[in-house]
């Protein structure tokens, strides 16, 4: 073995390890020190997952040993994790973060390992001394003002252990005040909650098609749209104040209206907005700042274990917040653990040309609780289920329904299946009943429906939620009824708020019954309470775009159990978004 023939000699860490380890189960196996760092060997076929790789990736260099890659992150004060892989061209990753708390290790069938410096108090003892020489000669301190030595950039001071520790790069990682736990550079501070996050987002949104550009600094940005003119925006906001740069602007009373021509720098005004002016007009959109939990990051297509390809729907498991994706481009399902941004196949990917004859256009998934993975192929008109462990040679899944143009799927909780089907305009009970719209007839009635796409069985109310998508509506069916009752939308395509235009997926809460809903043509995600006649946005701006706050076809949507978290399969942008539906 490669590794046992060149650390031969090194001490075997016993049971010294904490706890967290165990959890992660996977346990280091060797250990060594190079200067003042002793790094601990994770077993061959383990990878470090970060929580945020382009905040805490340091370097991808090449060594030709795993101790020279440990020397490297040696070299490097940030350095605190190692995972090097022989067989990916001696590829030697160097990241900065916490194991246990800004990333995980997960086991992989590669010939990559994890290495993970462990810091002791001792490489600390000068710290809040003066500077001297005492911190210069330590790496792990840095000498501030030319007066004190002090933790190196994306560290802080642990009182109770006496180490400088990783700063967190996970949002809403948790924190205490004044102890700079939140990675400051990312933009991250201690909220009041004791949460690391915005406290103040600078972000720059360009509203493209009318061509108004606002810089805006503020916790909470709401925008405003009146219905009856597209010349006009009232910009409010929750924070105490907010500066508007715009070409001309009026303040009506205690709204600002803002003229939509072309900003010009020469002609930029400022101006003070109360914190009352909030409205109630026709459609109020919060811009939530999105974080991507799955793909790419520069929102390219790609098919390896960080990327996709036009992710499609998506399912969040309620039992610990793993995120499935179909990854429809790249014929396979991916499986996120919470907190990764590496994916591994849970269903398809198997081989070119052959696997578009396995999977085709897979539009949606769902996972039992057991881990079976099912997933509609709209293309090759079926639903297939995958057990749980592909990796033991399952390159097809088992055909649980077929129907022509097999969009949606979904299961109640005693195990009955549900289909959309968006060729044939019907949705059917377990392979054979046809439940809601008539066969191959589409139309606009209750008993009718035209293309449904996303279904959502809500186990709380027993009640089956459909995107009746060329109807621009969501249909609602009573178990034993074939009549729908239209509970969003219908109202003609558009963007008012009480339209939808190709809603594709819906997600309904289990603890309030609000759905939320993909509004694919129009960019967004409402939330439709039951018995409103509008929605509100909280995703989205409503125009396509890859900033933060935008969407480029949003087709799928989950909630989390505990409905803090909201994800969206961003499909054109290649990734999936996170929002935080608590800010
Ligand atoms: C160093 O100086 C800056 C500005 O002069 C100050 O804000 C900061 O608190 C000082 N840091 C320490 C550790 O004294
Ligand atoms: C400081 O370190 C101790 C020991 O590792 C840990 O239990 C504690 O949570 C840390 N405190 C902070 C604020 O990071
Ligand atoms: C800690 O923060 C609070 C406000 O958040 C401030 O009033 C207090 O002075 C700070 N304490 C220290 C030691 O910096
Ligand atoms: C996007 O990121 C991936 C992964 O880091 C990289 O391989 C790819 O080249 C990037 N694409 C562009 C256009 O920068
Ligand atoms: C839950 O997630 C953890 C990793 O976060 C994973 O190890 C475990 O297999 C998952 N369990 C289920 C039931 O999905
Ligand atoms: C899947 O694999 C993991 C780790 O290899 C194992 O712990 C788990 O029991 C397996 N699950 C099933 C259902 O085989
Ligand atoms: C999996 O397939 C490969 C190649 O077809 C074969 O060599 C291997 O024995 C198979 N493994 C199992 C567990 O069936
Ligand atoms: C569903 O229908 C397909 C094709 O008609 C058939 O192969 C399959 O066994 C059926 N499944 C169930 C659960 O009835
Ligand atoms: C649906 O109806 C059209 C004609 O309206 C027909 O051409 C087509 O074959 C039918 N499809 C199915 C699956 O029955
Ligand atoms: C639906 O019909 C089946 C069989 O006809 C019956 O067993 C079931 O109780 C009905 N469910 C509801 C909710 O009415
Ligand atoms: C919605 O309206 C129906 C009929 O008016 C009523 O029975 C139901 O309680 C309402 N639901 C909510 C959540 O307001
Ligand atoms: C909600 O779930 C997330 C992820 O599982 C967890 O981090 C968070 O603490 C939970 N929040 C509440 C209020 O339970």
């Amino acid at each position: 073995m490669f590794f046992t023939s060149e650390y031969k000699s090194r001490q075997l860490v016993t049971s010294v390890w904490p706890l967290f380890f165990l959890a992660l189960m996977v346990h280091p196996i060797y250990s060594e020190e190079i200067f003042q760092s002793r790094i601990v060997y994770y077993p061959i076929g383990t990878q470090y997952s970060p929580v945020n790789q382009a905040a805490q990736l340091l370097s991808t260099i090449i060594t030709n040993s795993l101790k020279a890659c440990a020397i490297a992150c040696n070299q490097n004060v940030l350095c605190r994790i190692i995972e090097y892989d022989i067989s990916a061209s001696e590829q030697c990753r160097l990241f900065e973060g916490d194991i246990d708390t800004t990333g995980s290790i997960i086991t992989l069938p590669s010939q990559s390992r994890v290495g993970v410096v462990q810091i002791s108090a001792s490489l600390f003892s000068q710290h809040g001394f003066s500077c001297g020489t005492s911190c210069q000669e330590n790496r792990y301190l840095t000498c501030q003002n030319d007066s004190t030595c002090q933790c190196m950039p994306h560290t802080y001071w642990n009182k109770t252990a006496s180490i400088c520790m990783s700063q967190s790069s996970l949002l809403g990682a948790p924190c205490q005040q004044n102890m700079s736990m939140c990675r400051e550079d990312l933009g991250y501070s201690c909220l009041p909650t004791n949460l690391c996050g915005y406290a103040t987002i600078e972000t720059t949104t360009s509203i493209v098609s009318t061509n108004l550009v606002t810089s805006m600094r503020s916790s909470t940005m709401v925008v405003t749209t009146e219905s009856n003119t597209n010349a006009a925006y009232e910009i409010t906001s929750t924070s105490p104040s907010i500066s508007i740069q715009t070409s001309a602007s009026t303040t009506l009373a205690n709204h600002v209206t803002t003229d939509v021509s072309l900003a010009s720098p020469t002609t930029k005004q400022s101006t003070e907005i109360s914190t009352d002016t909030i409205t109630s007009t026709s459609s109020t959109a919060e811009f939530r700042i999105g974080i991507t939990v799955a793909g790419y990051d520069n929102m390219s297509a790609g098919d390896d274990a960080l990327g996709l390809s036009a992710p499609r729907g998506i399912y969040v498991s309620p039992l610990n917040e793993t995120l499935y994706v179909c990854d429809s481009n790249n014929f396979r399902v991916q499986r996120f653990h919470f907190g990764s941004r590496l994916g591994v196949t849970v269903a398809g990917g198997f081989g070119t040309p052959q696997r578009n004859i396995i999977m085709n256009r897979i539009w949606n998934v769902y996972v039992d609780n057991t881990q079976n993975v099912y997933v509609a192929d709209r293309n090759l008109n079926r639903a297939t289920r995958w057990p749980p462990n592909i990796t033991v040679n399952v390159t097809q899944g088992a055909i649980i329904s077929r129907g022509v143009g097999l969009w949606g799927i979904a299961f109640d909780q005693h195990g009955n299946l549900y289909t959309a089907l968006f060729d044939t305009h019907v949705i059917v009970l377990n392979n054979v009943t046809i439940i809601g719209g008539q066969y191959n007839i589409s139309g606009n009635s209750s008993t009718k429906l035209n293309n449904p796409r996303g279904i959502f069985f809500d186990n709380n109310s027993s009640l089956l939620f459909v995107c009746d998508s060329a109807n621009h509506r969501i249909q609602r069916f009573r178990v034993n009824s074939t009549v729908g009752v239209t509970v969003a939308g219908g109202n003609g395509p558009g963007s008012d708020p009480n339209q939808l235009n190709y809603p594709n997926a819906i997600w309904v809460s289990s603890k309030t019954g609000f759905m939320y809903i993909a509004d694919s043509n129009n960019n967004r995600i409402q939330r439709w309470k039951i018995n409103d006649t509008q929605a509100v946005t909280v995703a989205g701006t409503g125009i396509a775009g890859n900033l933060s706050t935008m969407f480029n076809s949003p087709v799928g949507v989950a909630l989390n159990a505990n409905e803090t978290f909201l994800y969206v399969a961003d499909s054109n942008n290649n990734r999936v978004q996170c929002f935080d539906l608590t800010v």
